[in-house]
């Protein structure tokens, strides 16, 4: 089969026009830079609109416009008629609202570090290398299905071998499309988000692991004789949680409630009583009545939040100080907002996401298919 072939060599840093933010914004303290950044946002005015992903920290949602998870800011993003989104997410996100806005307006990631661990583990030209040995393999039709965790090219990839995008919330609808259209899926690239979507199809039992980094692993033979295989991705701040803190945060609360995000193990997934994106899991907090408890298996920024914002409700860490942040939405400092609004008031775009026209084209297929389902 004839694979597609993509000039990008990504790597966790994708961009070449990453800008370092200047000495002089280096340390400004939080009451300065906050009169700064109203004043910026105050004089550019409607020319700019911020998101803030949810895991973002205080200093950065206070500023926001919209909070929510990645699939609803993509959303906010297509609607903006603001000629510049400044996007408090990280690179794949930011990827994704420039692809969805038109090609008069910039998409700026304040800082360019923030690029997410687990979308740089399925690297569209390593992807495309195992493709080829997984296809030659199998007369089957296979269809690869990314998580919207990945960058623009493996989006396009996927549209271009007929496969799709999907979010943490409707990944079991695009496996049923795939299912519709092919016999055998390549999930990209959060393996338990994958298995999670394989139990609720009850099809635990088709499941695969392919892991593009061991020599010694299964034969493109073995994993094609299965229906779903999953890429070996994961994310390091989900991945901490265990079925251990879930009984211990039942010890310690005895009428605790959990929920957890679809990137935790499939073991705590199981445990939790609700599972879900992080705008499932706002709105979940948002319906609980006083006095419950609940436990949060997610990044802690957001877990920080919601018992800021309902402290009518008793919102704990699932793994207590063991929780992590993540260090790709930390990289969106307070004082890179700053200076990306100040040097827009002089004119100047920094750090601009701006996907190739050509992945742009295909990574929009990707997105409208998952649209569509
Ligand atoms: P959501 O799409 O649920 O906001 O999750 C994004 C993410 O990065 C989870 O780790
Ligand atoms: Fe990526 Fe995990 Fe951070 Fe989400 S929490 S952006 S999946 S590293």
């Amino acid at each position: 089969m004839q694979t597609a072939k993509f000039e990008t060599d990504l790597s966790l840093f994708k961009y070449d026009n990453l800008e370092q933010l200047p000495a002089e914004y280096r340390g400004l303290d939080e009451t300065e830079r906050t009169e700064r950044i109203e004043a910026a946002l105050e004089e550019l005015g409607d020319d700019v609109v911020i998101l803030g992903h949810n895991y973002q920290r205080r200093e950065i949602v206070k500023h926001a416009d919209f909070i929510g998870d990645s699939y609803q800011l993509s959303k906010e993003a297509a609607n903006a008629d603001a000629d510049y989104v400044i996007f408090g997410g990280v690179t794949f996100m930011a990827e994704s609202a420039d692809i969805i806005t038109d090609d008069s307006q910039s998409v700026i990631l304040p800082s360019m570090e923030a690029s997410c661990p687990m979308a740089g583990m399925a690297e569209a030209l390593q992807v495309d290398s195992a493709w080829a040995e997984l296809t030659a393999a199998t007369d089957e039709n296979i269809i690869p299905i990314t998580y919207m965790n990945s960058y623009a090219d493996l989006k396009a990839f996927c549209a271009d071998q007929g496969g799709l995008v999907c979010t943490s919330s409707n990944a079991h609808k695009a496996f049923e499309y795939a299912f519709d259209k092919g016999d055998t899926v390549l999930f990209l690239p959060d393996k338990h988000l994958g298995e999670n979507t394989a139990h609720r199809l009850d099809m635990e039992d088709e499941i695969v692991e392919w892991d593009p980094w061991n020599p010694e692993g299964i034969t493109a033979e073995e994993a094609t004789s299965n229906d779903i295989i999953l890429w070996e991705g994961y994310c390091q701040v989900h991945e901490r949680f265990r079925t251990e803190h879930v009984e211990q945060v039942r010890e310690e609360h005895a009428d605790a409630n959990v929920v957890v995000h679809p990137e935790c193990r499939r073991e705590v997934v199981e445990a939790a009583d609700v599972v879900g994106s992080t705008s499932t899991i706002t709105q979940t907090i948002e319906r609980a009545d006083p006095g419950e408890t609940w436990a949060i298996g997610t990044e802690v920024h957001l877990t920080n939040h919601l018992s800021r914002w309902h402290p009518e409700v008793n919102v704990v860490p699932l793994c207590g100080d063991a929780c992590m942040d993540c260090n790709a939405m930390r990289q969106i400092d307070p004082n890179y907002l700053t200076w990306v609004l100040e040097e827009l008031l002089d004119g100047r775009e920094r750090n601009v996401i701006e996907v190739a026209p050509e992945e742009k084209e295909l990574a929009q297929v990707a997105l409208d298919r998952m649209l569509e389902i």
